[in-house]
């Protein structure tokens, strides 16, 4: 790592008020440059005083505030709901927002980019693959019985076992967390990715949704749900309990347990679909 320590000034300068006997200070690494950077990685160090509840993000946007203004961060809701601050830090992906830094356990803090994602500028990187991914698993309740057009009041009525079916997977924040982990990923961007294939099981397992044969076509594509080998890593990253792996195996399993050559009775449910319509 070549290190750059440009702003490491004395923070006993700074006119904090402190939160707490325990405030100390921290050395806070952050991945500097752009799409077109060396390959050998650039780093600004900032030292930065935390006290027992400061937030990965509070130090960034310390450090942004007051030492450095030309970093770029991006965040929003500042409470692990809007998906936005995702980034490395010590090595695994989480929110920034919702890691103490008394939780890692260290006094030096290194923030980098996602993995898998394009990189904009320093910790913010583009997340339109990732979204279109997201989108073309259509994720929405797809129900015709009662049209919606002729009964625009028509409810949708489901017991509360048919909610515990997808309710766990409909937590998803779109944090990209899952997706910088994947290793399948990694070597092959036209696979969705844990985080769309999640949400696919999500509309496939709402007993609202009529759009079964369509869900699953989708997925099933040599880049599509066959292409993931269960590491795992997706699920140990999530921040919202959402276990893409898990949903990505329930839906694998149903496409076995429907047949041992599943293209081929997909191809027929494909048939009988475009008979019914
Ligand atoms: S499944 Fe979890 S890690 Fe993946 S995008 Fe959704 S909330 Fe983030
Ligand atoms: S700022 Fe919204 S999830 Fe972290």
């Amino acid at each position: 790592m070549k290190k750059k320590f440009l702003l490491a000034r004395d923070t006993s300068e700074i006119n904090l008020p402190r939160a707490s006997d325990d405030t100390s200070d921290i050395v806070l690494n952050i991945y500097r440059g752009g799409p077109n950077q060396k390959p050998e990685n650039s780093y600004d160090s900032y030292r930065v005083p935390v006290s027992r509840w400061t937030t990965v993000l509070d130090a960034l946007i310390y450090a942004k505030e007051r030492l450095d203004s030309s970093v770029a961060i991006r965040y929003s809701c500042r409470m692990a709901s809007c998906g936005s601050c995702g980034m490395k830090i010590n090595g695994i992906p989480r929110l920034a927002c919702y890691t103490k830094i008394s939780e890692l356990g260290t006094h030096t803090i290194t923030c980098e980019p996602l993995p898998n994602f394009p990189l904009i500028r320093d910790l913010v990187t583009d997340f339109q693959e990732f979204f279109d991914h997201h989108k073309k698993i259509q994720p929405y309740i797809q129900n015709l019985h009662p049209d919606p057009s002729i009964d625009k009041l028509s409810e949708f009525e489901q017991t509360p076992q048919q909610v515990d079916e997808f309710l766990q997977f409909s937590y998803c924040i779109k944090c990209g967390l899952c997706y910088s982990a994947c290793p399948t990923v990694a070597t092959d961007t036209k696979f969705p990715g844990p985080q769309a294939l999640a949400q696919a099981y999500r509309y496939f397992a709402d007993s609202r949704d009529d759009a079964v044969e369509k869900r699953l076509s989708i997925v099933d594509d040599k880049h599509g749900i066959w292409r993931c080998h269960f590491a795992g890593s997706c699920s140990k990253v999530c921040p919202k309990g959402v276990d893409p792996a898990l949903g990505i195996q329930m839906l694998r399993s149903h496409m076995m347990s429907i047949t041992k050559k599943p293209k081929k009775r997909l191809a027929e449910l494909r048939e009988t679909s475009r008979e019914g319509s």
